[in-house]
């Protein structure tokens, strides 16, 4: 099989995607059941609130949105492995995400039946049998990953009719890539092992409808460099195998701002990928897509806690390793904080213990907060909107928080100048 020359440069894909998608696949839900913001974190504040309260920005998590569907020169699927919440699910598909990366059984049947036109995108290299015969025959999955020849058996397997296998699945065979950009390691679970890649792509191939390639660089990845190596790698495995590619998926990874971890613009990641997806030797009508999951919805949530006690530089408060702070818990993160009450006081650093009776639910930080704060003050902790709601438990007889929608604007963004905007009576570290 002769391989496709080298793209174009300057080819125009971002008109090619904007208007089909959202004309022909998008309809807007409305957002009936999230009751419109009207108040900041401070006023939640004032109620003095017992349990700790998620406070939601769908506004931020609909500027994310609309931000990658009007820049990213490709489609943009959501990775709901990062924020599961319906309301979350209902605003990106209102600001134009169609397509859902899902994991899970689990999570097939919570995006089919809170967005039931989603194209729904099985991204898990390794699946229960099961999962996939329901996911095929029952949700409509077409789009499955794979990175053995064992996987790709079993999808075939799964999938066929009476002994016939299907004609119309598209399946993206996942390369290893290197997470040395990433803060969060994606590189030892999977991916093909080299030794197999050129046989697994041609059988993959043979198997499908629609061929790709995906990968992940790592999550939070730091530097754009990260996609420019990884596509390399595409290029190499398109041209070991050669064979006709239709669509190079380039994951997730792409991160959120925190505390010692100010990445460039997201719009240096887009130009790099676009870039090294136009040199290529794919079709001209080979597709782009990523999958980001922190990316689009970290500004969607934070959380207003208690402190219930304080011990030199120590802060008891009502939520922690085993709630919405598992990545400060167990990953070192940390996140900004904000005292909710004004205060002269200079700020200091301060580590957190978390509500449960056990040494674990510690929280490191440094926390830098005015030096004045007591138990009974009130802070919130921003950044939280991907992997910290998402991972709350319910250990010790913790974990049930109230939720709010606010429409002030997040602790810090990707997508605009809203630092600090709407905090002048509260002290923003
Ligand atoms: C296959 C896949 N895609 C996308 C994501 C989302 O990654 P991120 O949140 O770093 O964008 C993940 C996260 O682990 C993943 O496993």
């Amino acid at each position: 099989m002769g391989l496709p020359t080298a793209r174009q440069p300057l080819f125009k894909i971002t008109t090619r995607w904007r208007s089909l998608e959202l004309l022909k696949h998008h309809r807007p839900l409305g957002l009936a059941n999230i009751a419109s913001g009207s108040r900041r974190a401070f006023d939640i504040a004032q109620d003095r609130p017992v349990q700790p309260v998620t406070l939601l920005r769908p506004h931020a998590a609909h500027r994310a949105a609309r931000y990658f569907i009007e820049k990213f020169p490709g489609r943009s699927l959501y990775a709901v492995k990062a924020n599961p919440s319906p309301d979350l699910l209902k605003v990106l598909w209102d600001a134009g995400i169609t397509h859902y990366d899902v994991a899970s059984m689990g999570e097939v049947r919570l995006v089919r039946d809170t967005l039931p036109e989603a194209v729904l995108c099985f991204m898990h290299p390794v699946k229960a049998e099961e999962a996939i015969a329901q996911a095929y025959h029952d949700y409509g999955v077409r789009t499955f990953s794979l990175d053995t020849i064992e996987e790709l058996e079993k999808i075939v397997r799964a999938t066929s009719t009476g002994g016939v296998a299907p004609s119309d699945l598209n399946l993206l065979v996942r390369l290893r890539v290197s997470s040395e950009h990433a803060k969060y390691s994606l590189a030892s679970k999977f991916g093909a092992d080299p030794a197999e890649l050129k046989q697994l792509l041609i059988a993959a191939r043979q198997a499908s409808d629609a061929m790709g390639i995906c990968f992940h660089v790592g999550s939070q990845a730091m530097s754009p460099a990260a996609y420019a190596d990884a596509m390399g790698r595409v290029r190499d495995a398109i041209i070991e195998a050669a064979i006709t590619v239709d669509i190079v998926d380039v994951g997730g990874g792409f991160p959120s701002t925190y505390p010692g971890m100010e990445p460039p613009p997201l719009e240096n990641y887009f130009q790099i990928i676009h870039s090294a997806f136009e040199a290529l030797p794919i079709s001209y009508s080979a597709e782009l897509w990523c999958e980001p999951g922190r990316a689009l919805c970290a500004e969607y949530a934070s959380l207003l806690v208690r402190v219930e006690k304080r011990r030199g530089d120590e802060l008891y408060i009502n939520d922690g390793a085993y709630g919405a702070l598992f990545d400060a818990a167990h990953v070192g993160w940390r996140f900004p904080v904000a005292l909710q009450r004004d205060s002269k006081a200079k700020p200091v650093g301060f580590s957190f213990y978390g509500p449960t009776c056990d040494d674990l639910d510690h929280m490191a930080g440094p926390f830098e907060l005015p030096a004045d704060i007591q138990a009974g003050d009130y802070v919130e902790i921003g950044m939280l909107g991907a992997y910290g709601c998402a991972m709350r438990t319910q250990f010790n007889g913790f974990g049930v928080d109230a939720v709010e929608v606010v429409d002030d604007e997040p602790m810090a963004t990707l997508y605009g100048s809203s630092r600090d905007v709407a905090r002048s009576n509260v002290v923003t570290l």
